[in-house]
């Protein structure tokens, strides 16, 4: 167990980017009233995705991570939920088809509500208001009232991540993720989208190797892993006092696990490594992730793992690296470099978002062809360093919305307007997040095909 930590062991320290809440006696009855409830999650799964993510971390699986940049308490509804899993499921599918190795399923969602700023305030014609910070801390609307903290939020946002969960667990284990319905996840309006003949064609051959399958005795019915599939949760762990209350000790092996979600993360403006929410991390168990920015060093990142992962355990920590396309090339090596020098086991993962933002007509955007070179960059300096790309990490949602420009289906500067709907980062909608796995899969063919090669000849 790690040294003089307890879940609470976080408060002694500096902290960024946590709100002021007007009312300490209010926040402290809240944290209280938190802790009396159920875990979302239950540590034997956490341990589970452990083990995946270790099998990412030695170069025999692939990690898909996704969803949400934020939720929202307005747009809680089934449809979001299942339109988010459908394109989520597509994505995986031609995934796994092009990498052949098994895709590790975590979504940003049931418990992605807190938000990082870069800026204390928000201005308006003319007008100055708290940013905005996440549902689970205050309100998006521009005034100050909704603007002022409120401890409320967090009990709904528990209950909100609770709703998500139940029916995102009943759609992965309850039929809707079999396989069988590989043509069903075709989304309404990606028939006529530029995807839908590749994911078509995909799509028939798969089926065709289920009739196959189903010929020799093996079927859905009488083979679970092609009718049910695993789905992780993740969020950024920035609210640490909600945190704190859903902490808890697993019964089976002693060990505290957060229960709010099955993999949390640092993000990159709290990754201080003597400050809370490092403190907070070292102690859990969880499988968790650090996002990795160009203000990152290779010594920087080395000592962040000797805190995060004292016992180089593979599984335990993914590193997303978030440079933007036209640092990646300056930035990534050295770290891969260092770790690699060091001998530490962790993921890579890709985050192609987060660097890659601009302004467009007032509207914050990204444009899809630095997205892709940010990937395509990703991938290639893994080829070169002889190490495994393990994963992406997006910001999508499975609607045709109008946020990030670029894609098969041209969005353009002008028709950011049309739907841009998003609470704080622009995302893929779902015909430019398929786009994207198809040249994700070709790429991981294409590696996986060079590799045969090498072994052929060697
Ligand atoms: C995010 O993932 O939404 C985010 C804020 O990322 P980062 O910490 O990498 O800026
Ligand atoms: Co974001």
């Amino acid at each position: 167990m790690a040294q003089n930590w307890t879940p609470g062991s976080w408060r002694q320290k500096p902290i960024q980017q946590v709100p002021e809440y007007p009312d300490a006696a209010a926040l402290a009855a809240t944290e209280a009233t938190l802790a009396t409830y159920p875990p979302l999650v239950f540590a034997g799964e956490a341990r589970r995705l452990k083990k995946q993510l270790a099998n990412v971390a030695e170069g025999n699986a692939f990690l898909l991570q996704g969803g949400d940049c934020a939720e929202s308490f307005l747009e809680h509804g089934a449809d979001n939920i299942r339109d988010f899993f459908r394109a989520f499921l597509q994505m995986a599918v031609v995934l796994t088809y092009g990498a052949q190795l098994p895709v590790v399923k975590v979504g940003r969602i049931a418990g992605q509500f807190a938000k990082p700023r870069s800026s204390n305030v928000e201005v308006l014609d003319g007008v100055t208001l708290p940013s905005y910070r996440g549902d689970i801390i205050n309100g998006i609307e521009f005034n100050e009232g909704s603007r002022i903290p409120s401890p409320e939020r967090q009990l709904d946002a528990y209950r909100q991540s609770a709703a998500t969960l139940n029916l995102l667990r009943a759609f992965a284990m309850g039929g809707y993720a079999n396989l069988e319905n590989v043509h069903q996840w075709m989304l309404g309006f990606i028939k006529d989208s530029p995807q839908a003949d590749r994911y078509r064609k995909l799509a028939d051959r798969i089926s065709e190797t289920m009739d196959f399958m189903k010929a020799i005795g093996i079927s859905a019915e009488n083979n679970p892993s092609l009718r049910e599939t695993d789905f992780f949760t993740s969020h950024e762990a920035l609210l640490l006092g909600y945190e704190e209350a859903l902490t808890r000790i697993d019964s089976t092996s002693g060990d505290w696990y957060a229960t709010s979600g099955h993999m949390i993360w640092i993000g990159d403006r709290t990754r201080q490594l003597d400050h809370a929410h490092v403190e907070y991390f070292r102690g859990i168990k969880n499988p968790i992730g650090l996002k990795c920015g160009p203000s990152l060093t290779p010594d920087n990142l080395i000592e962040l793992i000797d805190a995060l992962n004292p016992a180089n355990e593979a599984g335990r920590l993914t590193l997303i690296c978030r440079f933007g396309h036209d640092k990646v090339a300056d930035s990534l090596p050295k770290l891969i470099r260092a770790v690699e020098k060091e001998g530490r086991k962790v993921v890579w993962s890709c985050d192609p978002m987060h660097g890659n933002t601009i302004t467009l007509n007032h509207y914050k955007t990204r444009p899809f062809e630095r997205i892709l070179s940010e990937v395509e960059s990703f991938f290639q300096i893994h080829r070169a360093e002889g190490t495994h790309p393990g994963g992406i990490h997006i910001e999508m949602t499975g609607k045709d919305v109008t946020e990030c420009t670029g894609g098969a289906r041209a969005v353009t500067a002008d028709s950011l307007s049309d739907r841009y709907h998003t609470h704080c980062d622009p995302r893929l909608n779902a015909d430019q997040a398929l786009e994207l796995a198809f040249l994700l899969s070709e790429r991981m063919k294409s590696g996986r095909d060079e590799k045969r090669l090498a072994i052929a000849n060697a």
